[in-house]
């Protein structure tokens, strides 16, 4: 795991941007795996200027980690109608071409079943962004997650729907219950992770993502199975690690090879 520790959520989300730019100027049709949730905003943002820079996002391929069970898509906080707004749009991706699992579908299983099938179809995912729960989940993959778990059916926990009221004007009631998620599994078949976390309210499960035993109560501590996971923090989300200083000396002797 490769750990990177930045003064604010502008340097986290501009470092993580830069893993993203690169793969696409390699390859114009890479397929990325995209995160909501506010953690990933700050990347999102980076990623435009970017394309305001000249990088052309119009052939990438995407899927998203998530959606809500139950809400209809054109729900402004369906996860996509957040994707529709905060990545396509701004990035000038081509709407066809990305892909959220359809939390609307009659047949819940066979619309994971299904997505499933697009990812291994596109020839699978070259990097997928992250956020990470309070609670360690990944995805919506909540603790007791199997870490061979594909894209399924899940019931979110009582704080994961309490963390997300704020995009529900604090009413928790109006949060669903339930949601589609990539598995761990699905997540750890991608070529390369990049998470990103900012904030206190984050320090305690990225320290036991980081530094903790492998456990499938903290689902984000799967991460460690991983050759290629990149792990962005800011100076808050690291604050409670107990080996930071060996972090930051190792991330400052990357070679050059290894960046960005
Ligand atoms: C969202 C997702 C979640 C979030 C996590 C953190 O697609 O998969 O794992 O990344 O709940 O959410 P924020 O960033 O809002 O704190």
């Amino acid at each position: 795991m490769r750990i990177a520790i930045h003064p604010d959520a502008a340097a986290v989300g501009g470092h993580a941007a830069r893993i993203l730019a690169h793969t696409v100027e390699r390859k114009p049709d890479a397929v990325l795996g995209f995160a909501t949730g506010s953690s990933p905003m700050a990347t999102y943002e980076a990623l435009a200027r970017h394309r305001r820079d000249g990088l052309a996002f119009d052939r990438v391929r995407g899927f998203a980690l998530d959606e809500y069970v139950g809400l209809p898509s054109e729900h402004p906080e369906s996860y996509r109608s957040v994707i529709d707004r905060e990545v396509v749009q701004r990035l000038g991706l081509t709407p066809g071409n990305i892909r959220v699992p359809d939390g609307a579908a009659e047949d819940l299983e066979a619309a994971c079943r299904a997505y499933e099938e697009a990812i291994r179809a596109s020839g699978g995912v070259d990097v997928q962004l992250l956020g990470i729960g309070a609670n360690g989940h990944i995805g919506f993959n909540e603790p007791t997650s199997s870490f061979a778990s594909r894209t399924r059916v899940k019931t979110l926990s009582p704080r994961t729907r309490e963390d997300n009221s704020r995009f529900f004007g604090g009413d928790v009631a109006q949060v669903p219950m339930h949601c589609l998620t990539q598995g761990i599994g699905t997540i750890l078949d991608a070529r390369a992770l990049v998470l990103v976390a900012t904030g206190t309210a984050k320090a305690a499960a990225v320290a036991q993502m980081i530094e903790g035993p492998l456990g499938a109560f903290c689902p984000a501590t799967a991460l460690q199975l991983h050759a290629n996971a990149t792990v962005i923090i800011d100076e808050e989300a690291a604050s409670e690690l107990q080996h930071s200083a060996y972090y930051r000396h190792t991330e400052a002797n990357r070679p050059a090879w290894q960046l960005p």
